[in-house]
């Protein structure tokens, strides 16, 4: 069902009322998890009018790949399994995602990809990241696993959940170790947000948790304003949401330099073990 199908039978504005909450402070690079962190009960909903890219989103075998100074982002399709049971095999790779360990074997990746695949691909929207240049058969026999890298997938990005009736569209991504530290996440974020900014799209009215709408910064207006909000539709402008481990600084630094404001920090209780996060956010440009 479309998130806008049930519209409320009055539509208030709260006046006045500025939905941004102040921003967190920036991740340290050296506390991390001590503090305890603000949970806002995930049951609060409250009614947020926006835009958002029509659903379903356009269908995988209709998507254009895009380009970077550097790289390629194709659509994830069926074929790239491969790639990602290799990248997501690796340890290194997996301790800052929400499962936190390696994929045990191909189904537990094939389960991954099914989220963007069809029909998964109605609500996401990734893209495969491959280098630019691809080797010529006598590099890949001369170079041999260093010439591969270039043809495979070395990661992932893109809007890894709708999330209508919980929060904004999110965006993930990761990269092979073996190509981080390069710029790699930056170039491509900014190509990904424009190309996602330029989808056609429509006025909704959707449901999301208080702590998407508001944030759980101390000093916000956090539980006040969910209160105020009962009932009524909140106006905000469209933006993306981008949440990480609040040890992962490479990824909460990618944010940074892309212009991501931190709004919220919680647990994710049903994680195991619990896992404490940032989510920042990135407002569609006007
Ligand atoms: C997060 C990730 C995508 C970053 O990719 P990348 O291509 O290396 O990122 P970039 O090179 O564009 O930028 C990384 C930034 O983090 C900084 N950084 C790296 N390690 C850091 C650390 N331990 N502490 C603080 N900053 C760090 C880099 O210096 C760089 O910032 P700078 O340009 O100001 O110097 C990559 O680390 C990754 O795939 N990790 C595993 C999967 C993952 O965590 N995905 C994100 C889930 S939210």
């Amino acid at each position: 069902m479309a998130a806008n199908a049930k519209q409320p039978a009055v539509i208030t504005t709260v006046s006045g009322f500025d939905p941004t909450p102040p921003a967190l402070q920036p991740a340290s690079t050296t506390t991390t998890t001590t503090a305890p962190l603000p949970v806002t009960p995930p049951q609060r909903k409250v009614k947020v009018r926006t835009t958002l890219p029509f659903s379903p989103l356009p269908p995988l075998a209709t998507r254009q790949p895009l380009e970077t100074e550097r790289l390629r982002l194709v659509p994830i399709t069926q074929d790239l399994l491969p790639d990602y049971h290799w990248i997501r095999t690796q340890p290194e790779y997996m301790v800052n995602s929400r499962q936190g360990r390696p994929d045990r074997d191909l189904a537990e990746t094939q389960k991954w990809m099914d989220r963007f695949v069809p029909p998964g691909d109605q609500h996401t929207y990734t893209f495969a990241i491959k280098m630019k240049k691809e080797p010529s058969a006598a590099a890949a026999a001369a170079e041999g696993e260093e010439a591969a890298f270039e043809s495979r997938a070395i990661g992932m990005m893109g809007i890894v959940r709708m999330n209508r009736g919980t929060g904004w569209p999110e965006i993930g991504y990761g990269i092979n170790n073996t190509h981080h530290g390069r710029g790699y996440a930056t170039e491509l974020l900014r190509e990904v947000l424009k190309f996602w900014w330029s989808l056609p799209r429509e006025e909704v009215v959707v449901e999301m948790d208080a702590k998407y709408v508001f944030g759980t910064a101390e000093d916000g207006d956090g539980g006040h304003a969910a209160d105020k909000a009962d009932g009524i539709v909140v106006d905000m402008p469209e933006r993306v949401m981008a949440i990480a481990d609040v040890t992962n600084l490479p990824s909460l630094r990618v944010m940074e330099k892309v212009g991501f404001t931190q709004f919220a920090s919680f647990v994710f209780e049903d994680d195991d073990p619990p896992l404490p996060v940032v989510a920042s956010w990135l407002l569609r440009p006007a």
